[in-house]
């Protein structure tokens, strides 16, 4: 039998959401309120966050007032996010790489939520199905990783201690991936898992939306929505149509 993909096993875990539990939510909020006045989305657009994770973005946007469908492929994920569903607001398990039955006035695919698979025809795959899920004129927000910056400031060791368990890090660029190597001893057991995101540069993120047919409208460096540099930002956010 084919062993798990790293990121259906890793982001399904308690650990994952130990680790990040420091995972700057006001930064997610001040992201989601700068892009949607940006954009100047009407309250009645109804927005895909893929994949949404515990839904922190879903949530807050659905705050905003607008309809949020939120998908991911983890299921502890999603029914902790079933939590705050209601009339506007719902989640449902989905893999990006099968296309949706639904239209969307707006796909957003955030923080590093891209890049996890081997052959680039998957994540073109994903950005078909994302495009096909778009209505006429829909935006596409993509938030990625700046892979220049990331590999000029990279931190090649690291332990963190987060609710008593000692996480130790190591990170490298390999093959063509950024890797992130998670050990930690939690309950009575070693663990050991590896993140692996594809060192997708501007350039071939670029060509990726335009090879599938997006319209690139507007490229931004940083949550507050400040020009790209690649030296600098710290973020690679793709607005498109
Ligand atoms: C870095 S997390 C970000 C989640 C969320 N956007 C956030 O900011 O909290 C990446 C997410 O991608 C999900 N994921 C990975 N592969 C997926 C796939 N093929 N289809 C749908 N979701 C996937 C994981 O389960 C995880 O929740």
């Amino acid at each position: 039998m084919k062993n798990k993909d790293w990121f259906t096993e890793w982001f399904n875990t308690p650990y994952y959401h130990i680790l990040y539990k420091d995972r700057n939510d006001e930064d997610a909020q001040v992201f989601m309120k700068n892009i949607t006045e940006f954009l100047v989305l009407p309250k009645s657009t109804h927005i895909l966050d893929l994949p949404c994770g515990k839904g922190r973005h879903a949530v807050f946007l659905n705050s905003l007032g607008y309809k949020v469908t939120g998908g991911d492929l983890a299921e502890n994920s999603i029914n902790n996010a079933k939590k705050f569903e209601n009339e506007r607001l719902t989640f449902k398990v989905h893999d990006m790489r099968k296309p949706f039955n639904n239209k969307y006035d707006a796909v957003f695919n955030l923080f590093t939520s891209f890049g996890y698979f081997d052959d680039d025809k998957e994540d073109l795959l994903i950005l078909k199905n994302i495009k096909k899920g778009l209505r006429k004129n829909g935006y596409f927000v993509f938030d990625f990783l700046n892979a220049s910056f990331v590999k000029d400031t990279l931190v090649s060791e690291e332990t963190k201690i987060v609710d008593d368990i000692t996480f130790y890090i190591k990170r490298e660029i390999k093959d063509g991936f950024i890797c992130k190597n998670i050990s930690f001893f939690a309950d009575d057991k070693q663990h050991t898992f590896t993140e692996k995101v594809k060192y997708l540069d501007s350039t071939k993120l670029t060509n990726y939306f335009t090879k599938v047919g997006f319209t690139i409208t507007n490229i931004f460096g940083d949550y507050h929505l400040n020009e790209f540099d690649i030296k600098t930002s710290n973020r690679l956010i793709i607005v498109a149509k």
